[in-house]
C-alpha cells in the first residue's frame, strides 16, 4: 500500500489476476474450498452485496429468514428493500446458541419465504455452526428453493476449539447460494471497502451482475482495498493466526475477570471473532440503565444487546480486539459502574 501511495496514481482500478489468485489461494488453503475465478465478484462490502442479491432475485413482500439476535443492518437491509424479515430466534441453552431446525423447516416451507440470510460465524455471539447444523438447514433450504446468502465475514478469526465450516461445504451442488466474505474483519480493513461475493450458480451470478450493472457497481475496485486484500490473503496468514491466539488470551482474561468480579454477568463463549456477547440479565437492569452505566459512567463502549433484536435484551456485546491492558481496564471500569 505504501508503494502504491508513493507511485502516486490512484486512478480507477480493475481487480487484476493477483486479486483473484489471492482469493482462490486463500479459500483453497484456509477453507479447503476449490473455487473458479469466474465465481468471484469483487464488491465494496457484505451489506451492499446482500442487498443486491435480494433485489436481484426476490419480489417485494417476499419473506427472508434472519436468525436473531442478529447484526442489526441485516434486518434493516431486508426491510429497506421492500422485503419482510421472518425472524427465527436462536435458542440459548448451557451457554450456547442453537438453531431451532424444526422452526426453520416450518418457515422455509412457507410459500412467501424465498431466502435465508445465514450469519456464519454468527454476529453477535460468535457461534461457529457445525457441519451437521449447516447440512440440515442446507437440505431444507434446497428442498424449498431458497436463495441462501451466507455472510462469512467473521470466518477469518476462529478459535482453536472450533472448526469453521463454510455453507459452500454443505450446500447441494445446484443450489442457489452466495458466500460473502473479505479481509475486513480479520485484518481490520473495513474502511477500505473491499470484499467478495463467491457464487457458483451461473444464473444467480448473472442476476447479481445485472443488478450491479444497473448501479454502475461492476465498475472497478477500491485501489487500496484491492492491494490490501492481496497482501492480507497472500501474506497475512501467520499474522492472522497470531492474532487469533492473542484474542483467545484476551477472552481468557475477560472470562476470568467476569467470573471473579462481575457476579450476575455471564460470558457466552465465542467460537470466532473479536466480539463477545455477555449475558447481563441476572443483574436485573433495564437496557437503557445498563447502557448508561457501562457507556456513560464506565466509559466502555459496548453495543447494547437490544440493538440485535428483542431477544438481545439484557445482553451487551463487547469488542476485545484490542490491547490486553484495555480489556483489563474495561473489566475494572464495569465493576465500578455495575
Ligand atoms: C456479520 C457482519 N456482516 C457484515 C458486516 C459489514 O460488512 P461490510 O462493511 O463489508 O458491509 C459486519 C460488520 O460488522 C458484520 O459483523
Amino acid at each position: 500500500m505504501r508503494a502504491r501511495v508513493e507511485h502516486g496514481v490512484l486512478g480507477y482500478t480493475e481487480a487484476g489476476p493477483g486479486f483473484f489468485d489471492a482469493v482462490i489461494g486463500w479459500v483453497g488453503r484456509r477453507r479447503h474450498w476449490s473455487i473458479e475465478r469466474e465465481w468471484i465478484t469483487p464488491c465494496p462490502g457484505i451489506m451492499p452485496s446482500m442487498a443486491h442479491l435480494l433485489r436481484a432475485t426476490l419480489e417485494p413482500g417476499d419473506g427472508v429468514i434472519v436468525q436473531s439476535p442478529a447484526f442489526s443492518p441485516i434486518p434493516v437491509i431486508v426491510e429497506q428493500n421492500g422485503l419482510r424479515v421472518v425472524d427465527q430466534s436462536l435458542r440459548l441453552t448451557d451457554n450456547r446458541y442453537h438453531m431451532d431446525v424444526e422452526a426453520f423447516r416450518a418457515a422455509a416451507e412457507r410459500p412467501d419465504v424465498r431466502a435465508f440470510v445465514l450469519c456464519s460465524p454468527h454476529n453477535p455471539m460468535g457461534r461457529v455452526w457445525s457441519q451437521d447444523e449447516l447440512a440440515l438447514v442446507a437440505g431444507i433450504a434446497a428442498a424449498n428453493d431458497l436463495l441462501v446468502i451466507s455472510d462469512e465475514i467473521h470466518a477469518e478469526v476462529v478459535f482453536p476449539w472450533a472448526q469453521f465450516v463454510s455453507y459452500a461445504d454443505v450446500a447441494p451442488d445446484s443450489s442457489r447460494f452466495a458466500i460473502l466474505f473479505g479481509p475486513s474483519k480479520g485484518f481490520n480493513l473495513p474502511g477500505l471497502r473491499t470484499a467478495v461475493a463467491v457464487i457458483p450458480h451461473t444464473g444467480l451470478r448473472a442476476a447479481f451482475h445485472r443488478e450491479l450493472h444497473q448501479v454502475n457497481e461492476d465498475f472497478g475496485v477500491n485501489v487500496m482495498g484491492a492491494i490490501a486484500l492481496e497482501a492480507a490473503y497472500g501474506r497475512g496468514a501467520e499474522w492472522l493466526d497470531a492474532l487469533a491466539g492473542y484474542l483467545a488470551g484476551n477472552l481468557e482474561v475477560l472470562q476470568a475477570g467476569v467470573t471473579e468480579r462481575l457476579p450476575g454477568v455471564e460470558v457466552i463463549t465465542p467460537d470466532a471473532s473479536f466480539l463477545v456477547w455477555l449475558d447481563c440479565r441476572a443483574l436485573g437492569l433495564p437496557d437503557d440503565e445498563l447502557q448508561k452505566r457501562i457507556v456513560d459512567q464506565a466509559g466502555v463502549v459496548i453495543e447494547p444487546g437490544i440493538a440485535f433484536g428483542a431477544n438481545g435484551s439484557g445482553f451487551i456485546r463487547l469488542n476485545i480486539g484490542t490491547q490486553r491492558g484495555r480489556v483489563t481496564a474495561a473489566i475494572e471500569r464495569m465493576v465500578a459502574a455495575l
